[in-house]
């Protein structure tokens, strides 16, 4: 394993892509507590909601509160999903300073995501950065189904490519790479990367794991292989898209810092106080979080224990 990544940038996607997948109501001031606990953790990039329609997606219907109410940290960087100029200009109201714009390889999948083709979220999103750009904000991009599509199944790495690079045309300052649906694996993740190399420095991109079949981390490393330094993942392993049938939870932070750390790889978080964060939301939701680092700690005598005391 030959690796040169000395730090990686973690962005925290719990509070979005986590939560946005949970039956329960969970309330937002528990959302508050939770995001404020991550910030706590030394995460300096926390994905706060999504200002999409409350008809697709009603779990983040509270996002401008939420944003609202969050005491904010200076170092810290709340960026929200945002998906048409509405939800732009709901962001804007609500103070937001950071945004993500999200399509996929997929047509389909899009269109269940979006409503709209590929094409049409381009021309969709065109206004939206441009206004973005106008206030000085900060503009994220999302491939979705970059390693497969839950209603078409392959992805050709070429379309990948192709619309990673739309998007950083459009304005994006980096492209977070989504296998929405956690089928993706060590070898073709780095086949991926390999095309999107040709074309687009490693710093524009990010890799963003669902961790279905458990290949989550095995295709982190592989990604770090290839010189990627930025990961998106959430805490616990909450997660998945509502719209992509079968996907679970994002690669747990825990074990991605778990394992970061231990291959001397610095991510500023502290695992500890990170277990704390999620030991906010859990009591809201009616499941176990998934992520194994924090059902190794659940394991031990003292619920949620530090990492200190499972090592
Ligand atoms: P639509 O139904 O085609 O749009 O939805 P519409 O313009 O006809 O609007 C429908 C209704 O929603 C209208 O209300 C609009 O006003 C309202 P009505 O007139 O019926 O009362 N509306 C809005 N309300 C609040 N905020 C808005 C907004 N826009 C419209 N921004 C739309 C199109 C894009 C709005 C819809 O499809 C949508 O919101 N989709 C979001 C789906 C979503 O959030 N998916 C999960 C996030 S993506 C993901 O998880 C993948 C990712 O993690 C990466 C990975 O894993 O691959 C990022
Ligand atoms: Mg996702």
């Amino acid at each position: 394993m030959k690796i040169t990544v000395d730090h990686v940038k973690v962005v925290e996607v719990g509070p979005r892509d986590g939560l946005q997948n949970e039956k329960v109501t969970i309330p937002t001031a528990a959302k508050v507590a939770y995001i404020t606990a991550l910030g706590d953790a030394g995460l300096r990039v926390i994905e706060a909601g999504a200002f999409v329609s409350p008809k697709w997606v009603p779990q983040m219907a509270d996002s401008a509160e939420v944003y609202r109410e969050i005491p904010k940290d200076p170092g810290v960087e709340y960026p929200v999903l945002v998906p048409n100029l509405k939800g732009f200009e709901r962001a804007i109201e609500a103070g937001v300073r950071s945004i993500a714009i999200f399509t996929a390889a997929s047509d389909t999948f899009n269109k269940r995501n979006i409503n709209m083709s590929i094409d049409d979220s381009f021309a969709n999103y065109a206004p939206v950065v441009a206004r973005a750009r106008e206030e000085g904000m900060r503009v994220r991009g999302y491939v979705s189904t970059a390693f497969g599509c839950p209603y078409e199944g392959d992805v050709p790495p070429e379309k990948v490519l192709e619309v990673s690079a739309r998007l950083l045309d459009l304005g994006c300052y980096e492209v977070s790479v989504g296998d929405t649906i956690g089928v993706g694996t060590p070898m073709q993740v780095q086949g991926v990367i390999g095309v999107l190399l040709q074309v687009i420095p490693a710093s524009k991109l990010a890799m963003h794991f669902h961790d279905t079949r458990g290949t989550a981390l095995a295709n982190t490393v592989a990604a770090l292989e290839m010189g990627i330094a930025t990961f998106d993942a959430s805490s616990g392993g909450l997660g998945g898209c509502p719209y992509a049938p079968g996907a679970s939870g994002n690669l747990a932070t825990e074990d991605l810092i778990y394992m970061l750390e231990k291959m001397n790889v610095d991510t500023g978080v502290d695992l500890n106080r990170l277990v704390q964060a999620s030991a906010i939301i859990a009591p809201y939701l009616d499941h176990p979080l998934p992520g194994r680092y924090l059902q190794a700690c659940t394991k031990g005598t003292m619920p949620f224990a530090t990492s200190a005391a499972v090592q």
